[in-house]
């Protein structure tokens, strides 16, 4: 079964957790596409009352496009809900995010959301996150020197650059260094060391932060809680 059509069927699922008056968090990515086309077709129908907080410009763009009512995060008190897309997500939801550059944001979002529901294809389940490269939003000023330090400590770095070569930059004019790992086996130690690091500004381990996944597969959808 096509890719899209399992982030299709997912994102169409998780519409169905939103109630009328809650603050929701939206996530980034193709599948949030989907769930926010979604979503503007169930306020429309049933004139549900939301505000919604965006994980990106792109995000905040189509919704507003689609009527539906952005907030800040600054402007809101609290988020009940957080719908967002990720890249891998194990047994454990344990997952990465971030291959959309919009990890930073999206972290804040899920931190100030009481419930966090990802939705993904199944090929994104998995039994060990790190196959999909880790992103890492560094400050452009001595990104080179934080890239150096990823090399000495064996952790295959690589600047995001666009097609024509420019270094990618997120919402916050950062720049990403992906970190091609293969397997992480302790998430939380390397969440620690990269946090710790000067320079990084955040990294795309989402860790204990999801609560359910809705995953599209070619069997439909299936519930992970
Ligand atoms: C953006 C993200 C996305 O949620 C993630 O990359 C999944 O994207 P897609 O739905 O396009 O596969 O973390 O920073």
């Amino acid at each position: 079964m096509d890719k899209n059509a399992m982030k299709k069927m997912a994102a169409e699922r998780s519409v169905d957790y939103v109630e009328d008056n809650m603050i929701l968090g939206l996530g980034t990515g193709s599948t949030v596409v989907y769930m926010v086309e979604a979503l503007a077709k169930r306020v429309k129908a049933e004139n549900l009352h939301l505000t919604c907080v965006c994980t990106s410009i792109r995000t905040a763009e189509q919704a507003t496009s689609l009527g539906i009512p952005v907030k800040a995060l600054n402007e809101v008190d609290h988020i009940d809900l957080t719908i967002d897309g990720a890249d891998e997500v194990d047994d454990n939801f344990q997952g990465i995010k971030g291959g959309g550059a919009a990890h930073l944001f999206e972290k804040l979002v899920a931190t100030t959301s009481t419930r966090n529901i990802w939705i993904v294809d199944e090929e994104k389940v998995v039994d060990t996150i790190g196959r999909f490269p880790l992103p890492v939003e560094v400050i452009p000023f001595g990104s080179q020197q934080v890239f150096n330090k990823f090399v000495k400590e064996g952790l295959n770095p690589e600047f995001r650059t666009t097609e024509d070569g420019q270094r990618v930059l997120t919402d916050s004019k950062n720049e990403v260094i992906d970190l091609h790992l293969e397997k992480i086996t302790h998430p939380h130690l390397l969440a620690t060391w990269l946090s710790e690091q000067v320079g990084v500004v955040e990294h795309g381990l989402f860790l204990d932060l999801v609560n359910e996944v809705v995953v599209g597969s070619p069997e439909g959808v299936k519930i992970l809680k």
